[in-house]
């Protein structure tokens, strides 16, 4: 006869924290939220470590280049998704690495013989208020002037009239040339009040834009997640089945961790990967494994010479329906606390410390706390990045309001047999795991995330912790009633702020 657990499966929303001593000297801002990425044996410094205990899921709808680069940013790390080519996941690592912080390619240009009408449309598309004006329209092309929201007002003008009448001209635009320090860029935008500076090559050819608010962002978010080469930082998921040609190829580009994208990586096939990856690569490269929600599938993956760090989690993400399909999967905080606590006891047998990721299913930044609260290091999420300007989907109209397409990985869109397959001979998706849906645009990442982080830490000073291991150290956690509950919520008043379509405290929708 089958086992049968004594614990129920239980979620994050059933548990809350209990406030502790909270001293003096302990400031929100002070808080330190960075944490390892890599095993590290005590008393050692990890190879790899994260400044914000956040990553972004290996999904096509989530980490994209430009999401890659706005969360490493903001101190995060990326997975960028391994359910494409290798070529083009390759390139995508090699956009973060190379990125230049500060110095952006300019994706919306015009000429100088284009209609009003024409550039009043690319700047709605785009959101981009400041447009170059080049030879041929292209970002590379020779610079002729620039266009701002300023030249001309889209209800007054003539949109017939062409933009070479209305930009300021190449003699008066202000520019740097190719080779420019950032500091100097900056220099001058303060020097000449400007909002846009762009550089030009020896030939006056277009290579690239710097902007104020990107200068003013990047002082207000000090935390960037960069190599020892002042480069942004990436990571890259990889799969059980062509981890030979791919891993090699990402490791060249630079990505700074791999991580299996597996649904189950309790397998002979994630433990094979590992091993081929450690005999050809060494100990030094940062790998993740996973997912598994047992303190047994934990122990397979960090056996001798195995992974860095284990993703946990099965079923509960927001776009799953692996448990209603398949009957597999664990509720997270059940599957959390098992693995918490088995990684605490090899901490104490081994003297190594593994690294635990929660993936999935976090609906609202109260469950991020709790994730971490109840011994995860990092969360990976999906949905809360796909919300964002920086996700790789289009933004949609639907009924006036803006949304973005967020699918599973498990889904007939994605194709990603290999996430949810290990055997080569099913190279395709008999049922889906996943769905595809919509997600509300909630902004900007860096200001979704700026919340988030104050929110975090607020809590951490609750429980007495200025940092995330004293937090996890401190913390006393409770199941809730149901009744409580509804105790949380508000009760008997009407709150005009909170009759919106995004319940304050939730990223929208729920899961
Ligand atoms: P979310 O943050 O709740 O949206 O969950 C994201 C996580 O769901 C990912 O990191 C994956 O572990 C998992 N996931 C991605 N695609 C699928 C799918 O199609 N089915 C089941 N789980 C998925």
């Amino acid at each position: 006869m089958a086992t049968i657990l004594a614990d129920t499966s239980r979620t994050f929303s059933e548990y809350l924290l209990i406030p502790r001593l909270t001293s003096k000297n302990q400031q929100v801002e002070a808080v330190d939220l960075s944490v390892p990425l890599s095993a590290v044996e005590k008393n050692q410094t990890p190879r790899f470590r994260v400044n914000i205990p956040i990553v972004s899921a290996c999904m096509q709808s989530v980490s994209g280049t430009n999401l890659s680069i706005a969360l490493a940013r903001q101190g995060g790390l990326s997975m960028v998704f391994c359910s494409q080519p290798i070529d083009s996941q390759v390139e995508m690592v090699r956009q973060v690495k190379t990125h230049k912080a500060g110095f952006v390619q300019s994706t919306s240009n015009t000429t100088a013989d284009t209609r009003l009408a024409d550039v009043v449309e690319t700047m709605q598309r785009s959101g981009h208020s400041t447009i170059p004006v080049t030879s041929d329209g292209t970002a590379s092309g020779k610079l002729v002037g620039i266009i701002t929201d300023q030249d001309f007002w889209e209800f007054e003008d003539d949109l017939e009239n062409l933009v070479r009448d209305h930009m300021t001209a190449m003699g008066n635009v202000i520019h740097g040339s190719e080779g420019i320090t950032l500091r100097e860029a900056n220099r001058l935008l303060h020097q000449h009040k400007k909002d846009c500076l762009p550089i030009l090559d020896k030939s006056g050819n277009l290579t690239a834009l710097v902007f104020k608010k990107d200068y003013v962002d990047h002082q207000r978010h000090p935390l960037e997640l960069l190599d020892e080469s002042k480069r942004l930082c990436v990571g890259a998921a990889i799969n059980t089945h062509d981890y030979r040609e791919r891993v090699p190829a990402l490791i060249a580009a630079g990505a700074d961790t791999l991580c299996f994208d597996s649904s189950d990586g309790f397998t002979e096939y994630q433990k094979e990967g590992i091993s081929w990856i450690r005999e050809n690569f060494g100990a030094e490269v940062v790998i993740g494994g996973g997912n598994v929600v047992s303190a047994e599938g934990f122990d397979y993956l960090v056996e001798p010479g195995g992974v860095d760090f284990v993703k946990v989690g099965m079923g509960g993400g927001s776009i799953c329906i692996t448990r209603e399909q398949k009957g597999v999967g664990r509720g997270q905080a059940s599957a959390l606390l098992d693995v918490a606590e088995r990684r605490d006891r090899y901490f104490e047998e081994t003297g190594r410390y593994i690294p635990l990721c929660s993936d999935g299913g976090l609906a609202n930044d109260t469950q991020i706390v709790i994730a971490l609260a109840m011994g995860a290091d990092f969360v990976m999420m999906g949905r809360y990045f796909a919300m964002t300007e920086e996700s790789p989907t289009p933004k949609t109209a639907i009924n006036g309001q803006m949304y973005k397409p967020y699918w599973g990985e498990g889904t007939h869109r994605a194709q990603n047999w290999q996430r949810y397959s290990d055997e080569m001979s099913s190279r395709k998706m008999m049922f889906e795991e996943g769905v595809d849906a919509y997600v509300p645009l909630v902004g900007p990442l860096s200001e979704v995330l700026e919340t988030t982080l104050y929110k975090l830490r607020s809590t951490m000073v609750n429980v007495g912790a200025d940092n995330l291991s004293a937090f996890r150290e401190r913390a006393i956690l409770t199941l809730v009633s149901e009744q409580s509950v509804v105790e949380a919520g508000t009760s008997n008043v009407f709150q005009f702020s909170r009759n919106r379509e995004l319940p304050d405290g939730d990223w929208g929708g729920g899961s």
